[in-house]
């Protein structure tokens, strides 16, 4: 399988530095493989054109667009394409989402975030408190986690929105989603999901999740630079979002401005069906729920051996939940004794290994962990294209760099 894998990804083939290079930055965005490049290519070849026009290739983007949106709620498990809105990334999104729930709001209302989630959906929220509306922290504990008893303590009938990640970028912890659901509709708030490190890992059921908004990113699963948003069935057409007046009001037009990047939604076509590619089934969906079950499994094994070779690393330190945990994304952070990350991914970097350093954007994570004054962290993120000979590689490239 392992083969056949990395044949579809042209990028692989690169070498640096006399070998072939060696990706684990998937967390900052994946490898894209051919299925999904020929895809894109053709729109500009044969078929490029704006939408709702009377010729052959307008009839094609219209097409496009909807066959987009009928992929990505299979990817999802969503109620069916209408509830799929695109955008630029998912913090363009989530930006013009948090300004647009937040006209519902009133001096004095409240909104829950957590230390533990990337700025994109804790930056647009924060934003609000320029209206008066007041943005509550859930604490994040040492070992990565978040603090339930403190949520518990922060949630309160003043709270209208719960902004929480599925899925951590910088520890991979996966946070107790049906707890955080059910403490906010208790309280009557709208739950906000980032699910971007989520979906390339694990599979995703919207509506098992029951969340009113979820987000996330093509780009992190082998797609191009496409921004997602799941609106549940009624929920966007009631918000007041930025838009023109020229524009389809309903959903999911109605948070979307302007024209979209057509080549790359094909392309977000194309890599749904390469993540259906891995299973078998009748339907996308079917072949989504399987191939997603092969997809963890291989990567599970991997990270497994990873944690377990930076362990017996002098002097390392690993950060976030036991790798034992069933629900984890396979996303190592650690940090390595009286060592910058900056100079452990620059030693990577020399021998050909791709690997990032700092916050990712979980600043707000590493400041409470105290991890800012040594520079954070370095990160190893598995994807399906990784293999174990370039886990013994980065392992024993690691032992070098430590035994100096
Ligand atoms: C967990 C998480 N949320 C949100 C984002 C932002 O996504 P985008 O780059 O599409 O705005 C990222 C990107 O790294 C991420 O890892």
């Amino acid at each position: 399988m392992n083969d056949s894998i990395r044949s579809q990804f042209p990028s692989l083939k690169r070498i640096v530095n006399g070998r072939p290079i060696v990706h684990f930055d998937g967390p900052a965005g994946t490898q894209v493989p051919q299925s999904v490049i020929d895809a894109m290519v053709n729109v500009y070849s044969n078929c490029n054109a704006n939408t709702h026009g009377h010729f052959i290739t307008s009839h094609e983007t219209d097409q496009l667009i909807n066959h987009c949106r009928k992929q990505v709620a299979e990817l999802l498990g969503a109620e069916g394409p209408d509830t799929i809105s695109f955008g630029a990334n998912m913090t363009t999104l989530n930006f013009t989402l948090a300004n647009a729930i937040a006209r519902t709001l009133q001096p004095g209302d409240e909104i829950l975030i957590t230390q533990l989630d990337h700025e994109a959906n804790r930056g647009p929220w924060l934003n609000q408190r320029r209206h008066g509306i007041i943005v509550r922290e859930v604490a994040l504990e040492e070992d990565g986690s978040l603090d339930y008893a403190d949520l518990e303590k922060k949630i309160s009938e003043r709270t209208r929105v719960v902004a929480i990640g599925l899925a951590s970028n910088i520890f991979g912890t996966v946070n107790e989603i049906d707890r955080v659901r059910q403490l906010a509709y208790e309280a009557g708030a709208l739950l906000v999901v980032d699910a971007v490190h989520y979906v390339p890992h694990l599979l995703t059921d919207v509506q098992a999740i029951d969340c009113d908004f979820m987000l996330c990113s093509a780009y992190k699963f082998y797609g191009p630079h496409v921004g997602i948003l799941y609106s549940r069935p009624g929920a966007l057409d009631s918000l007041n979002t930025d838009r023109l007046r020229v524009q389809v009001q309903r959903a999911p037009n109605r948070i979307e401005t302007g024209t979209h990047n057509h080549a790359a939604l094909v392309g977000v076509s194309a890599c749904v069906d390469f993540l259906a590619s891995f299973g078998n089934g009748n339907s996308t969906r079917e072949k989504i729920i399987s191939g997603m079950s092969v997809l963890q499994t291989h990567e599970r094994g991997l990270a497994q051996q990873l944690y377990l070779g930076l362990r017996d690393l002098e002097g390392v330190d690993i950060y976030g939940p036991p790798l034992k945990e069933e629900q984890r994304a396979p996303t190592i952070s650690f940090t390595i004794e009286n060592k910058r990350p900056a100079e452990v991914c620059k030693f990577l970097a020399e021998h050909s290994i791709c690997a990032w350093d700092g916050h990712f954007y979980a600043k707000r994570a590493v400041e409470v962990l105290d991890l800012m004054e040594v520079g954070g962290v370095t990160r190893m993120g598995i994807a399906v294209y990784n293999v174990e000979s370039e886990v013994e590689y980065a392992i024993s490239t690691l032992k070098k760099f430590v035994e100096g």
